[in-house]
């Protein structure tokens, strides 16, 4: 981007951020652009991501309004391979399945999902190369679900109607508690992690 805003919008240290931390109802933009600071990001994503048990990891999880995700269906560093995807776009969903999720932004909440069996992903790697890839199983589940991420989608939005009962009272108490610290001054407002987002994009993003 040619015109970058005088009052830099630097990443930084990024921390895992729960519901209902305004990154995670938005929906992220497209990366104009590939810096050091995006594959520092990218790093620290995939620390945050073992540190926490995680199979997948989307950028608004760590408050990046940025279209990209992180996979290691191992969940472990140094096994299996680490996915990295940016600005994805998934197509051709065939099947249906239903599986156990879990999510490190909706810590100890976990429900059935049903999704399509298999997806297609088109994204580009970090190197900026182009990815096509036919999916199925836990990828195309892990991928699916980081995805929606992107979207502003949590998988809670994906329950049949009892299970979404049943977890709006957990997404309740979170949103008590993420209230509660905000009024007592622990954490930024909600206008202030909204404008450091708008920030963060209008550095990196196509506007
Ligand atoms: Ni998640």
């Amino acid at each position: 981007m040619s015109n970058a805003p005088s009052q830099s919008a630097a990443i930084g240290r990024l921390e895992l951020v729960e519901y209902p931390h305004p990154a995670l109802a938005r929906k992220a933009k497209p990366l104009a652009q590939i810096d050091d600071a995006v594959r520092d990001a990218v790093a620290q994503m995939f620390d945050i991501m073992y540190e926490a048990q995680g199979v997948g990891l989307a950028a608004n999880q760590v408050a990046l309004p940025y279209r990209l995700f992180i996979v290691n269906v191992t969940g472990r560093r140094g096994v299996g391979e680490e996915l990295v995807f940016l600005n994805p776009s998934l197509s051709r969903p065939r099947g249906t399945a239903v599986q156990e999720e879990g999510c490190l932004s909706l810590p100890g909440l976990r429900m059935d999902v049903r999704r399509p069996e298999q997806v297609v992903l088109d994204a580009w790697s970090l190197d900026g190369q182009p990815v096509h890839l036919d999916l199925n199983g836990f990828l195309a589940r892990v991928v699916q679900h980081e995805f929606d991420h992107l979207e502003g989608r949590l998988f809670t939005d994906r329950l049949p109607e009892a299970a979404a009962l049943e977890a709006r009272r957990t997404l309740a108490s979170m949103q008590e508690v993420f209230s509660g610290r905000q009024a007592r001054g622990e954490s930024p407002s909600h206008d202030q992690l909204v404008a450091r987002l708008d920030a963060l994009e209008a550095e990196r993003c196509v506007v």
